[in-house]
């Protein structure tokens, strides 16, 4: 007897991870598309921030542009969960595309605020990764009045025509503690700023750092599924980096370095917004070889969120043969 035996090494796995309601949404509008409508389906940008998915539905026919004008005149396009600017919109409606929203009604609901605000004669402070296509998408709504800002430096160094009439807007997947800092400082610079009646962190976003915030402690290290381009998933690694546990952002179980495990009793595993559970799965069966014999479900809070489909797909549903 060394003790060894004594120093399980276990796994948990956190509950809600993976997909949201909208990169379900996000995803079935694509998958069905290409089934009531045939290939080629054009989607612009990346449907949701994951190469699985991506690849997945490349291989079923769909077709990946960055920009509408690699869409041929008159075909079909998809826009992806982030959503996009009326810039865009009306780029399509030029060239004559038809169009299927997959934008997730929790970003559309901030962009529903943005015109609101700017309709109200709003300086608009949208708080986020100005490269993020979410953030170009929401600001588009008002572009001579809204100013990205993503640090505190940059709140300080904000100009507006007149500081009491300024409003707040957020990207859905922040992490909930760097947004409140970076609330708290705009309302230290403009007393009288306003926000959205209910933040625009969305729920999946919420849930998910939260479990992290529950289970870091107990754990040696979180490796969190997801690909390097989705927000939300960085920010789950921040929360635990944050909470001095050890995380890494991983697209696939091949990613996982050994030497990261070196001493790690207990990996917690969970999963960014787009990350598909199967993924998640083979990180699960990868630890189990690697001596991880216990694997317990951890879940924080329960999740029921479902979005209903666009009308474009409704209808396609409902001619279909
Ligand atoms: Fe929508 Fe939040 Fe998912 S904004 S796409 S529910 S991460």
């Amino acid at each position: 007897e060394n003790g060894s035996s004594t120093t399980t090494k276990r796994v948990l796995l956190l509950k809600p991870r993976g997909f949201c309601a909208g990169v379900v949404r996000a995803i079935d509008i694509v998958r069905i598309a290409l089934e009531t409508f045939g290939a080629p389906i054009y989607v612009r940008k990346e449907i949701v921030h994951n190469s699985y998915v991506v690849n997945d539905l490349a291989k079923k026919g769909a077709i990946f542009v960055n920009e509408l004008d690699e869409v041929p005149e008159g075909a079909r396009v998809i826009y992806s969960a982030h959503g996009v600017s009326p810039a865009v919109r009306q780029r399509a409606k030029d060239r004559g595309l038809k169009v299927v929203d997959a934008t997730c009604p929790l970003v559309t609901k901030v962009h529903v605020e943005a015109i609101k605000f700017a309709r109200q004669g709003y300086s608009l402070v949208l708080v986020g990764h100005r490269d993020h296509e979410e953030v170009e998408g929401t600001q588009g709504e008002a572009p001579e009045v809204t100013q990205v800002v993503s640090t505190v430096e940059e709140v300080e160094a904000l100009v507006v025509p007149d500081p009491n009439k300024v409003a707040y807007l957020t990207q859905t997947t922040l992490s909930l503690d760097e947004a409140k800092y970076m609330i708290d400082a705009l309302k230290k610079k403009f007393p009288n700023i306003v926000g959205p009646h209910a933040q625009d962190i969305c729920y999946a976003t919420e849930n998910r750092q939260t479990a992290v915030k529950n289970v870091a402690h107990g754990a040696d290290v979180v490796l969190v599924v997801g690909s390097r381009n989705s927000s939300n998933s960085n920010r789950l690694v921040e929360v635990s980096q944050n909470l001095g546990t050890n995380s890494y952002l991983i697209d696939k179980a091949e990613d996982i370095q050994p030497e990261w495990l070196e001493d790690a009793k207990t990996v917690a595993v969970t999963a960014g917004a787009s990350a598909p559970e199967v993924l998640v799965q083979e990180v699960v069966g990868y630890l189990q070889t690697r001596g991880y014999g216990s694997v317990d479900e951890v879940e924080v809070m329960p999740e029921n969120v479902r979005f209903g489909l666009p009308p474009e797909i409704v209808q396609a549903i409902a001619s279909a043969p």
